[in-house]
């Protein structure tokens, strides 16, 4: 019998956004590509997924060719439904000023959160077609506020929304959203505030709501932020 159940590719889904987007895809019956580096920690938390979804998780880091190939190849010819670029660093942790930011360092961040992204919609454009498929590329306020600091992560989020934007004009059958989430009760938070009781950030499940609304309303291919879209639709303030 045919599969007639949507298919999602999602890296970086065995913490944070990722994972909490991943388990309610997979309590809809979504069947799921999976990535991390740590591979027991991605198994464990495919297992307590409590949908009946299949979840296909493929250990390995976004910035290697060959595992992006290796979860290209995993997707079936049918199509793809939705990837969401969620896979992400901060690069080094405290994040130094750009005036002394290593440049390997500088380059290593672009290659997570800007090169492996576009890797990624390269090579399952085809697929995505095929189901006038979803991409969502995750953003930062930081990708539009100068914040100091945030050098290396911001301008590889700024990059990273404006070739979603050109994406888009490229594929106009496509949707293709970058979304700034907002802060979250993360391992990212923590990681940018050492030290810091971040207990006043929202968990990230309250941003997947925000993520199904795109995924159901389908608007204009653009870039959004996860708090107006809540608001618009009532869920928050
Ligand atoms: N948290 C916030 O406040 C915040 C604010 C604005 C935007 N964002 C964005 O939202 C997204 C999700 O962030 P989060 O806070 O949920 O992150 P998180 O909790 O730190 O989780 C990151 C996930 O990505 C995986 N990952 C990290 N580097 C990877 C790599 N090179 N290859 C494959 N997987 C990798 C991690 O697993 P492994 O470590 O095992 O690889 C983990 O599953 C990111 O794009 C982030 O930039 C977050």
């Amino acid at each position: 019998m045919e599969d007639e159940m949507p298919t999602a590719v999602i890296t970086g889904a065995s913490k944070g956004l990722g994972f909490e987007l991943a388990r309610e895809l997979s309590a809809r019956g979504w069947d799921l590509v999976l990535d991390a580096r740590d591979g027991a920690v991605l198994e464990r938390a495919a297992r307590s997924f409590p949908g009946t979804g299949r979840a296909t998780v493929i250990p390995g880091d976004v910035a290697d060719p060959a595992h992006r190939a290796e979860l290209a190849a995993a997707v079936g010819q049918e199509g793809l439904d939705l990837l969401v670029n969620n896979a992400s660093t901060l690069g080094p942790t405290p994040m130094p000023g750009l005036a002394d930011y290593p440049l390997d360092r500088f380059e290593s961040v672009f290659r997570v959160n800007t090169f492996a992204p576009l890797a990624f919609m390269q090579l399952l454009r085809e697929k995505l077609s095929r189901a006038e498929g979803v991409v969502v590329n995750l953003s930062s306020d930081a990708s539009v506020e100068a914040y100091a600091g945030w050098g290396g992560y911001g301008a590889s989020k700024a990059a990273l929304d404006h070739l979603s934007a050109i994406f888009a004009a490229e594929h106009p059958a496509l949707s293709v959203y970058a979304l700034d989430p907002g802060d979250m009760r993360t391992a990212m938070q923590q990681d940018a505030f050492p030290g810091e009781d971040i207990s006043d950030r929202p968990p990230p499940a309250t941003v997947v709501p925000a993520l199904l609304q795109l995924l159901e309303q389908l608007p204009p291919s653009g870039r959004y932020r996860a708090s107006e879209l809540l608001a618009a639709a009532g869920t928050l303030g």
